[in-house]
C-alpha cells in the first residue's frame, strides 16, 4: 500500500507527541516533531541574545542556523548546528519564550519548507499547529487533538517529575493557557483546526485509545 501523511496539530500539551510517536511506530513511518525546530531557534535566540521581537532579526539568525532532526528509539533526537540539545529544549526557558518567536513569518517560512522536505513522498506523522492547515494541506489523516486544560497541565507535570523538574501545576496551566492564546492569535498560521481534520478530545482518554483511534483512522485511508 502507498504510505500515506499524516497531521496531528492541537493546543499544548495535549499528547499530540506521546500519540503521534506509537503512529509512527506502528506504521513504519517517519515521526517529525515540528514544535522541536521552533525550540531549537528559539534557544540559539536565547544565546546570542537576539533581539526575539524582531521578525528580521529572527530570520537573519535562522538563515545561519542549521536544524536537523534525528530518529531515534524513544521517538526524535534534535541537533542544532551539530550539538544535540534534545533535553535543551525543553527548558522552561525556552517553553516561555517559543511562542514569540513561532509567531514571525521569516521563520515559519523556513521552517514549512525544511519539513516539507524532510516528509518528502514517505509515509510520515508530523505534529505541530499548522501542519494540516500549512505544512502538509494534502494530508490523507488530519486529526486536531486537544484536552481540556487542567488535564493538560497535570499531563506535563507528571511528565516534568519523571524527568526530575518540579513546576507547580498551576504555573503549567498558565503558561499552557498563555502560550495557546499566543498560538493561536497569531496573523500567519495560527493554531486552528483546518476544516478537514477529525476533532479528537484525549481529556478522558489513555495514550493507547487515543492510538488505537488514530491508527483504525490511518487503515480507513491505506
Ligand atoms: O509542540 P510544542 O509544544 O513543542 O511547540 C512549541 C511551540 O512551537 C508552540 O507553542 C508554537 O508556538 C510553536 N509551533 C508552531 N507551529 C508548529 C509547531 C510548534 O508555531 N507547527
Amino acid at each position: 500500500t502507498k504510505p500515506i501523511q499524516i497531521a496531528i496539530d492541537g493546543p499544548a500539551a495535549a499528547g499530540k507527541s506521546t500519540i503521534a510517536k506509537i503512529v509512527a511506530e506502528q506504521l513504519g513511518y517517519i515521526y517529525i516533531d515540528t514544535g522541536a525546530m521552533y525550540r531549537a531557534i528559539t534557544l540559539k535566540a536565547l544565546q546570542e541574545g537576539i533581539n526575539m521581537a524582531s521578525n528580521e532579526e529572527a530570520g537573519a539568525l535562522l538563515k545561519k542556523t542549521e536544524i536537523d532532526l534525528q530518529p531515534s528509539e524513544n521517538g526524535q533526537l534534535v541537533f542544532l548546528d551539530k550539538k544535540n540539545v534534545t533535553e535543551e529544549i525543553r527548558s522552561q526557558n525556552v517553553t516561555k519564550a517559543v511562542s514569540e518567536m513561532a509567531a514571525h513569518s521569516s521563520v515559519r517560512e523556513h521552517m514549512v519548507e525544511l519539513q516539507q522536505q524532510l516528509s518528502e513522498s514517505r509515509g510520515v506523522v508530523m505534529d505541530g499547529r499548522d501542519i494540516g492547515t500549512h505544512v502538509l494541506p494534502n494530508a490523507e489523516l488530519k486529526v486536531f487533538m486537544s484536552a481540556s486544560v487542567e488535564e493538560r497541565a497535570r499531563r506535563r507535570f507528571e511528565d516534568n517529575t519523571n524527568r526530575g523538574f518540579h513546576v507547580p501545576v498551576e504555573e503549567l496551566q498558565e503558561e499552557i493557557a498563555q502560550r495557546d492564546k499566543m498560538d493561536s492569535e497569531r496573523e500567519v498560521s495560527p493554531l486552528k483546526k483546518a476544516d478537514d481534520a477529525i476533532y479528537m478530545d484525549t481529556t478522558s482518554l489513555t495514550i493507547k485509545q487515543a492510538a488505537d483511534e488514530i491508527l483504525r483512522l490511518a487503515k480507513e485511508r491505506l
